[in-house]
């Protein structure tokens, strides 16, 4: 367990106050299939099932290549090594990662669509107290928890629930869970640490009306790293495209190409990926 120290939130409140203009990137929430929804009730405990990927013991906090690089790389195709999606040796430190994403966290909220109160020092350790427990009952790695909480909300604990057919409450815009420090237009500040570990745990572990990322993973089934980027797509989308590639199917296109690239270090480069604003570009499939 981190504690993060004063001097790091003092800074991050100094650098929010001037902050560069690739932070006001940070617009907003990607859209969820509403499909997502129609899946029947799943088991709220779930866990990988694979041995090659369950991990669950999340311990290590240096397990990766440190920082890794932030540029961003477009992956397209169906997440496999040979179509050239990175392989878990290429995949950055749990310390690194979120370490090099803290800042964002921290001004996160301000930098949503709706501007509310920012996280403070004690939200963000709940967040990294939620994925290391979160990831240690389910077998999903940690880093790839932290990559769907930035890719979902940036950290933003009071993040609106949103609803395009389906509940979507918390850091992971889970399916339809109980915690949220933003439901209905009440704000809760400061979000108890409690309901910040919920968030996480009904986006890893599932919900009782939708899939978490344990889920998603033995949905893919692959047994090796493409199931962590298959996951993603399924956990945005609530399948894979029939394509296989997994800039296509519903939702946003460029998700799982994200993720891959937060996965290798990926933080402010600006994005290369043109598929949400020019599908053919990329190929894209609609189912
Ligand atoms: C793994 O996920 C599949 C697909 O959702 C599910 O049927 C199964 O119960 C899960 N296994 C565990 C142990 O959670
Ligand atoms: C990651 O980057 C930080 C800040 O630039 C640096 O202090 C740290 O040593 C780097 N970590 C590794 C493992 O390279
Ligand atoms: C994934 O794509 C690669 C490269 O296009 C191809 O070689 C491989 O056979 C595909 N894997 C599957 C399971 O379709
Ligand atoms: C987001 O949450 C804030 C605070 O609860 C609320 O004022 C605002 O209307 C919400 N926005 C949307 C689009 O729901």
């Amino acid at each position: 367990m981190v504690k993060l120290s004063v001097s790091s939130l003092v800074a991050g409140a100094a650098l929010a106050a001037a902050l560069p203009s690739y932070l006001t990137s940070l617009t907003g929430l990607s859209p969820r299939s509403p499909n997502s929804g129609q899946i029947t009730a799943r088991a709220t405990g779930g866990k990988v099932t694979n041995k090659n990927l369950a991990r669950f013991d999340n311990s290590n906090i240096e397990d990766g290549v440190g920082n890794g690089t932030d540029w961003y790389h477009l992956y397209l195709g169906n997440g496999s090594v040979a179509a050239g999606w990175p392989s878990k040796d290429k995949w950055v430190s749990f310390e690194s990662m979120f370490e090099n994403y803290k800042l964002q966290m921290y001004v996160a909220c301000q930098y949503l669509n709706w501007r509310l109160p920012n996280n403070d020092i004690d939200e963000v350790q709940a967040i990294w107290d939620g994925i290391q427990t979160a990831s240690d009952a389910t077998g999903v790695d940690h880093r790839l928890i932290l990559a769907i909480i930035m890719q979902e909300s940036h950290g933003c604990v009071r993040v609106n629930t949103t609803d395009l057919g389906v509940r979507n409450p918390g850091v992971m815009q889970n399916h339809n869970g109980k915690a949220s420090c933003n439901d209905n237009k009440k704000l809760t500040t400061p979000c108890p640490a409690a309901t910040i570990h919920e968030m996480i745990r009904e986006g890893t572990a599932g919900t009782t009306s939708g899939d978490g990322l344990a889920h998603c993973i033995n949905l893919s089934g692959n047994g090796d790293v493409s199931d962590y980027y298959r996951a993603a797509r399924i956990y945005n989308s609530g399948s894979l495209s029939k394509t296989g590639n997994l800039q296509s199917n519903i939702a946003t296109h460029c998700y799982a190409s994200d993720i891959a690239n937060r996965l290798t270090g990926w933080v402010y480069a600006p994005s290369a990926c043109t598929c949400d604003d020019d599908p053919k570009s990329c190929g894209v499939s609609n189912n």
